[in-house]
């Protein structure tokens, strides 16, 4: 079977062999508020805060071959002209090899007996990139080349970068020192920062029009500069700006160069955005270059962020007889939790960052990814999502990073998103015990003088959604429910609309077991916490569960597995009364990890008829059969073919829904066989699977696809969340409660011996677990300092 790349695990690290993979395996770069995509052949782009509004680097999402465009080094050797990451020119390379590490990737090109070696990385708490170039002569005559340093501005606003092409052909400018490019577009009125390229020695050589540098009819791969070994020194005024630098150099056989540049973003305060009449303060500019002017510097800023990640994953490790699960528990998982915390759902190679902000649901959810590792910034993130509730207990579905506010073009109305504050809330309070954050004064739609407790947030989270019950007395679905497409109340038949944002008929009675499932559950979460807080309104919220829990017994049980959902009209979904889409995954998973019914049985059984109808051979289906024809009842779900997306596809997210639901039944073989299918460390057809293998996907291809088991939508996903949710506390079965860890495993008896490391408030463990297949489980109250404990259960 081809391989494109492997694991290396002791450098954290994946390591691409083939620069020709299926799709770009990308990585991420950034931690605070500067981040970059960075592609195995450095494609890709940057932005500051805002993958909309402060975009650095121009991307064209639609370009044949797709990802052009990046931070190119060309290196011109004799008549050779060739790229350390192989693209754009697709010179043949004698080596090539690109290493995806923690917030860094390092691409090494070798040809001709030079060999280019660059290291990317964002270092902590600046708003750059650097790139490292270090070039060796390893032949045995001396060389004289020449290298190209190259890319391409975008103009801030990356949704009108592409449309507005009568404003922006006219509006580009730049300056130019000789040792770096400045991007000013739009700088002489309203933005206060500016983009640069510097490096640590002045240049040859320089081109700021793309057309001087490229030549009106070249792409990428063909710089006419490059190509003819000279630099045009053109200053862009409108059209396209770029930045790039030409070096002339000389190595002697073994001899190295080592060239460093800061691709920087810099703010002014208004009053000191210029030096003299249209002259930028380069001052924050210069200040970034002299930090990384050096390689020690470089070293020690890159040792810096080194020390970062090995903090950050230090918190949680297992050491285990599979190497596929510690690789996942233990490196990327979390890295993939980490940066689906940063960028929400706005950036990736499936996610253009102009669409969509940050999600009310997803960013609750991808709380309990990173609570154990930065608990802080998901302190405020809590904050700043429940700011965007509105006071009936409503809340905007997405809000926009730069200004934290709800965005009204897709508004509110989703059934589901109240409740994931309370699971946001909880994961934060049973990780940190910081029972403060309740107080903590939160104002409703960002409305000044409207703020009320955190805690006030989350009961009105939870009477929204007791008091919003349909015919059934199941919760209203509204706009959707978790499944964005379940569009129950839209019936949309005009194809210019989005079935997101189009108005829902008023007073819509679809009903969802999804969220029913999901109020039980957090229902007694919140009772608990309520109850801990000595408030009596625990006993409210528990009389509110348990009739839901009766109203699921007797309106959502279809005989082998739970109903998925009542329509407008009051028929079901996901019942064996329906031609197509007899099962739907996400109700088995809540009211599976609710419990419901399970004296009675329910639970075994809906995890029964999972297993039997929507398990294949990559994972479970979301549905099943999917269907077939558009339905304008059912709204977006039916407009995908089947097998795709949320109309069949195994969409990762839900699954662990089912796995979890399945470790409480004590179904252990279940949960390793279908964990084992979305963990992308045991896929072992890579070019199958075509996007990254080292990250789980939104969505792999279900049975009924054209190409059953091929990845798309990688790194963006609730999947990192939830599969490290259910892998750490349901596997591993490490769970944190409000004063202490309780160690209940669900592991195949063969891989039962392993240990735990893990960081706890001001506490640590070292956790030596032996699972011999015992039900019971075992407490450890939280007591700051370090403790070895040997567990067997
Ligand atoms: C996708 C969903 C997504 C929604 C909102 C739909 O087209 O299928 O997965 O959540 O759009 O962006
Ligand atoms: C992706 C969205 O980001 C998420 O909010 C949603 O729950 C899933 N799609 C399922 O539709």
């Amino acid at each position: 079977m081809k391989t494109f790349g492997h694991f290396d695990d002791s450098a954290r690290e994946f390591v691409i062999t083939e620069a020709a993979t299926p799709w770009p395996w990308i990585n991420y770069m950034g931690s605070g508020d500067f981040f970059s995509l960075i592609s195995n052949t450095a494609g890709g782009y940057c932005f500051c805060k805002d993958a909309k509004f402060r975009r650095i680097l121009r991307y064209r999402y639609n370009g044949v071959p797709m990802d052009a465009g990046g931070r190119y080094f060309y290196i011109k050797d004799g008549d050779t002209v060739w790229n350390p990451g192989w693209k754009p020119c697709k010179t043949a390379l004698d080596s090539y090899e690109c290493r995806h590490g923690m917030g860094y990737t390092r691409i090494t090109g070798q040809k001709d007996g030079l060999k280019a070696e660059t290291l990317f990385f964002v270092p902590l708490g600046q708003r750059c990139e650097i790139h490292r170039v270090r070039l060796t002569n390893t032949g045995s005559a001396a060389k004289k080349i020449q290298l190209y340093a190259f890319l391409e501005w975008c103009l801030w606003n990356a949704s009108t970068d592409m449309e507005n092409f009568q404003r922006n052909l006219s509006t580009g400018e730049v300056e130019i020192e000789p040792d770096a490019i400045y991007h000013k577009t739009e700088y002489r009125e309203r933005r206060n920062h500016y983009a640069f390229y510097g490096v640590n020695r002045p240049f040859d050589g320089y081109d700021t029009d793309r057309e001087t540098f490229l030549g009106m009819y070249n792409g990428f791969e063909a710089p006419q500069q490059v190509l003819a070994g000279t630099s045009g020194n053109s200053v862009a005024h409108g059209w396209s700006p770029v930045a790039a630098q030409r070096f002339d150099l000389s190595l002697e056989p073994g001899a190295s160069e080592e060239l460093v540049f800061v691709l920087g973003y810099a703010e002014n305060p208004d009053d000191a955005k210029f030096t003299a009449p249209g002259v930028i303060n380069k001052a924050p500019a210069r200040e970034m270059m002299a930090a990384f002017a050096t390689p020690a510097q470089v070293d020690a800023a890159f040792a810096a962020l080194r020390s970062y990640w090995d903090d950050l994953l230090g918190r949680f490790t297992v050491t285990s007889d599979v190497p596929e699960l510690d690789r996942t528990v233990n490196i990327w998982n979390q890295y993939q939790c980490m940066i689906t915390f940063f960028m929400s759902r706005s950036a990736s190679y499936f996610e253009s960052g102009i669409g969509r902000g940050m999600g009310f649901r997803d960013s609750n959810q991808d709380l309990a990814g990173i609570v154990h590792m930065i608990p802080d910034r998901a302190r405020q993130r809590i904050l700043d999502i429940a700011a965007t509730q509105f006071p009936d207990g409503g809340c905007y579905h997405q809000y926009q990073p730069l200004t934290k506010r709800g965005n009204n073009d897709i508004g509110g109305g989703f059934g589901d998103d109240p409740l994931w504050l309370i699971f946001g809330t909880v994961e934060y309070l049973k990780e940190t015990g910081d029972f403060s954050i309740l107080d903590e004064p939160v104002p409703f739609d960002n409305k000044p003088g409207s703020e009320k407790t955190l805690l006030e947030h989350l009961k009105i989270s939870f009477r929204r959604v007791a008091t919003n019950v349909g015919p059934h007395g199941l919760p209203l679905i509204g706009r959707a429910d978790w499944n964005d497409c379940l569009n129950l109340n839209c019936f949309s038949n005009d194809p210019d609309e989005s079935f997101q944002t189009t108005e829902n008929v008023a007073g819509g009675k679809a009903e969802s077991l999804m969220i029913a499932g999901l109020f039980v559950a957090e229902g007694r979460d919140f009772a608990e916490l309520l109850d801990r807080l000595g408030d009596a309104s625990a006993a409210d919220v528990r009389a509110a569960v348990s009739s839901m829990e009766e109203s699921v017994k007797k309106y959502g049980w279809d005989g082998e597995w739970f109903l998925r959902a009542y329509d407008f009209y009051g028929r079901k979904i996901g019942s064996s009364e329906n031609a197509e889409s007899k099962i739907f995954i996400e109700s088995q998973g809540w009211c599976g990890m609710a419990r419901i019914g399970a004296a009675e049985g329910l639970c075994d059984k809906a995890l029964d008829s999972a297993v039997k109808y929507l398990e294949c051979e990559h994972g479970m289906v979301l549905n099943t059969p999917a269907y077939s024809e558009f339905i304008p009842d059912y709204g977006e779900i039916s407009s995908y073919p089947r097998g795709y997306k949320e109309n069949g596809g195994i969409f990762c997210h839900n699954n662990p829904w089912v796995i979890i639901a399945e470790a409480m039944a004590g179904r252990a073989d279940d949960v390793w066989r279908h964990y084992r299918k979305i963990t992308p460390a045991f896929c072992t057809d890579q070019a199958l699977r075509k996007v990254e293998p080292y990250v789980f996907c939104q969505m792999v291809a279900g049975a009924e696809a054209a190409k059953p088991g091929e990845g798309k939508n990688s790194w963006l996903t609730g999947t990192a969340a939830w599969t490290w949710k259910c892998v750490s506390e349901f596997i591993l079965g490490i769970k944190p409660q409000y004063d202490g860890l309780l160690v209940e495993p669900c592991i195949p008896l063969k891989h039962g011996t392993y240990r735990v490391h893990r960081r706890f408030r001001d506490a640590e463990y070292e956790l030596n677990i032996r699972y011999t297949g015992g039900k019971g489980s075992f407490f450890i109250p939280y007591k700051p300092g370090r403790q070895v404990l040997n567990i067997e259960l």
